[in-house]
């Protein structure tokens, strides 16, 4: 009797707990791979508990497959080494579209054949090769590249890895099979290691590659669990007992319905020309994907013309890895120069050996203020680390403390702005030090106009920065307001001008004059007022009046003001000079359309996120936000399930493809500019 009841509580505690598995794994998959969550954290909290509760009583029931495996299991003495059932190889570099080319030749010749070939694109990401073994679908090992031939045992590690399956989701794959792919940490998981590391007075990871492999290399696996690591799947190893897809590009897929992460850059492309478009596509993105990549692995798509061309030595003939350019080198600091900002900010700027990275020569790098300068305990003299990442202005990493010559000279901060001579200050708890000279300062003024000819501004064309700096080194121009008496003769005397590129600045003056209240408003450069405070100070007050006369109180009733921004408008429009200046501007036709008082709930596209990718023939995409954001629309960079809708034009990618993927409504410029002039309506 007693027998039987227990039997029967089994089978249904087995039951349920392998629902709670499959909606752990599900809903673990819908989390840390498509980053696209269904259910609340809380959600996936409390089914995780009862997972544990049940297993806590029924440790008999615990399978290597169950996410409660995934928390770090006790710490090993050792590793353990494990021989790869095929090896895993590594890859030939390609630094030039020479190389590239070449490499295609390379191709087409050994397979006497001249027919396009196709291939497959993904990113080279910068982590850590990985092996990891299923046996009828679920994890059974994980193993480090090591020498190619014999890895380490890091199966422990790698449960902890959200985006690695422990047991694979859908059908048809086979018995054995073992993925490769990388693991690595995203920025947002190394800044925040980095920012743990140094408030516990530990040493921060010079890089996310080294923390990637650092977290790895635990022998606790309770730390690895604690670091957000990933893992991208970009091939399969060695199967058996099963069929795969007869392109790479297919596998990949499969391995994305089996429930691994995969590249959401991955591409098929025709020929060398297609791979070196890829190229350029790539790079460009680079400095705005959150992880770090080193270049592109273009792999030949059919897996019949992989195995006819084979293997040289220790690399595939049918891959090439396309390097990207060094993010970081060495070089020397030379010197430190103070430059004065906008806002009298007083930065450091280190004077470089020039140096080739990340593509261009670099010979300045930002030591952004006073607590860098002391956290890097850098000396002039010092051998450097730069980085310069895509557009990033180049950074200082670190110093080569071993390299460091005798009479290394510290740093000294001025106590004088080395402009207009005013004294130097820094707030209370501010890093950064400041000019106090205001208007006096001459490199406060340059920065003022510069900010206020630039392109998100009043976008006066042609006002470039040398030419700012000459207006007022000739003492042409005091204020912005003096911009709009420029004479023709005056500008067409400066150097490279000449009288049709003066008529040309004029005339871009004269444009600029029509503008909008919020363009004019950011254009003041009032502290700590962007593009988009400057907006909603715009949309809430509606006119110069009303925003000149507003109070403390009355500004924090705007969208995002706080006191501190508050405080810094009200400080602007009390000074007589900054009155004077706005009176200049509007006396000389600056004008704007007013606008009536308007609270963001009223406007059409209130609470509504767009997303605008590829390029848009009837106006600039800067242009395309503005205008959303004028209906009260957010504008984001990324496509998530919190988009409503993607506007798509030519050359769109990833963008759409996660749309699609997620079901959000897409437009293209067409119906976009029919929304536009149906909301104005
Ligand atoms: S395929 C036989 N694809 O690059 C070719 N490798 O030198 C096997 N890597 O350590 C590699 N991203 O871990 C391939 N999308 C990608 C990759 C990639 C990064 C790493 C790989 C290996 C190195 C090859």
């Amino acid at each position: 009797m007693t027998a039987s009841a227990d039997a029967k509580t089994i089978t249904e505690v087995t039951q349920r707990l392998e629902t709670l598995k499959q909606q752990l794994i599900y809903h673990g998959h819908r989390y840390y791979v498509l980053d696209d969550p269904e259910i609340p954290d809380v959600e996936y909290d409390r089914m995780f508990q009862e997972l544990s509760t049940i297993e806590a009583q029924y440790p008999q029931l615990i399978s290597p497959d169950s996410p409660s495996q995934r928390v770090g299991a006790a710490p090993l003495s050792e590793f353990t080494s494990v021989r790869h059932e095929m090896r895993m190889l590594s890859l030939d570099n390609a630094f030039s579209s020479e190389d590239m080319q070449a490499f295609d030749e390379r191709i087409k010749d050994r397979l006497k054949s001249d027919a396009t070939i196709e291939y497959a694109c993904e990113p080279k990401f910068d982590g850590i090769a990985i092996s990891l073994l299923y046996r009828d679908g679920v994890l059974v090992r994980g193993a480090t590249r090591g020498d190619g031939e014999t890895g380490e045992d890091i199966t422990q590690n790698v449960r902890t890895i959200g985006s690695i399956p422990i047991r694979l989701m859908g059908e048809g794959y086979p018995a054995n099979l073992e993925v490769r792919g990388e693991i690595y940490l995203p920025h947002k998981g190394f800044d925040a290691l980095n920012k743990k590391a140094l408030e516990n007075g530990d040493k921060p990871f010079v890089n996310p590659r080294n923390a990637a492999a650092g977290s790895l290399r635990q022998l606790d696996s309770s730390i690895t669990a604690s670091r957000p690591l990933v893992m991208c799947a970009y091939s399969v190893g060695w199967y058996e007992g099963g069929e795969l897809p007869d392109t790479h590009m297919a596998i990949i897929e499969k391995l994305g319905q089996w429930g691994f992460f995969i590249s959401d850059q991955r591409r098929v492309v025709e020929g060398a020309d297609g791979c070196l478009d890829y190229y350029q596509y790539l790079e460009k993105l680079r400095p705005s994907l959150p992880f770090d990549i080193d270049g592109i692995v273009f792999k030949v798509n059919s897996m019949a013309l992989q195995q006819s061309l084979g293997f040289v030595s220790r690399a595939p003939r049918w891959a090439i890895a396309h390097k990207f350019p060094a993010q970081e080198e060495v070089t020397l600091l030379k010197d430190v120069e103070f430059q004065v900002g906008r806002t009298g900010a007083i930065t450091p700027v280190a004077k470089l050996e020039p140096v080739f990275v990340g593509g261009v020569t670099v010979s300045n790098a930002t030591l952004h203020n006073r607590d860098e300068v002391e956290r890097l305990q850098i000396k002039i003299g010092d051998t450097v680390i730069v980085r310069r990442a895509g557009d990033v202005i180049p950074q200082i990493v670190s110093v080569v403390l071993s390299k460091r010559p005798e009479g290394a000279q510290s740093i000294h901060f001025p106590e004088r702005c080395p402009v207009c001579q005013s004294p130097v200050e820094a707030k209370e708890g501010e890093a950064v030090y400041r000019c106090t000279g205001g208007f006096v300062c001459e490199a406060q003024r340059k920065e003022a106009i510069k900010h206020f000819a630039s392109r998100n501004a009043m976008d006066v064309d042609g006002l470039g920065d040398k030419i700012v700096e000459q207006l007022v080194d000739n003492a042409l121009i005091h204020s912005v307001a003096d911009l709009f008496a420029l004479k023709r003769d005056d500008v067409a005397n400066l150097e490279r001008m000449g009288e049709k590129s003066a008529d040309n600045l004029l005339h871009a003056l004269q444009e600029s004059k029509n503008t909008t209240f919020a363009r004019f408003i950011f254009s003041l450069g009032i502290r700590e007022v962007g593009q988009a405070t400057a907006r909603n100070l715009a949309q809430y007050f509606g006119g110069l009046d009303s925003l000149r006369t507003a109070s403390a109180e009355d500004l924090q009733e705007v969208d995002d003001v706080g006191p501190v921004v508050a405080d810094f408008v009200v400080q602007f429009f009390a000074q007589e000079q900054n009155n004077a200046v706005v009176d200049a501007l509007v006396a000389a036709g600056v004008h704007w359309q007013e606008t009536e008082k308007v609270t963001p709930e009223v406007l059409p596209l209130n609470g509504q996120t767009f997303v605008l990718t590829g390029s848009l023939e009837s106006m600039s995409r800067n242009d395309g936000k503005e205008i959303l954001q004028n209906f009260g629309a957010k504008v984001s960079g990324s496509v998530s399930a919190k988009t409503d809708c993607l506007v798509a034009g030519p050359g769109a990618g990833s963008k759409l493809t996660k749309a699609e993927s997620l079901g959000i409504k897409v437009i293209d410029e067409q119906a976009f500019l029919e929304l536009i002039e149906t909301l104005r309506s």
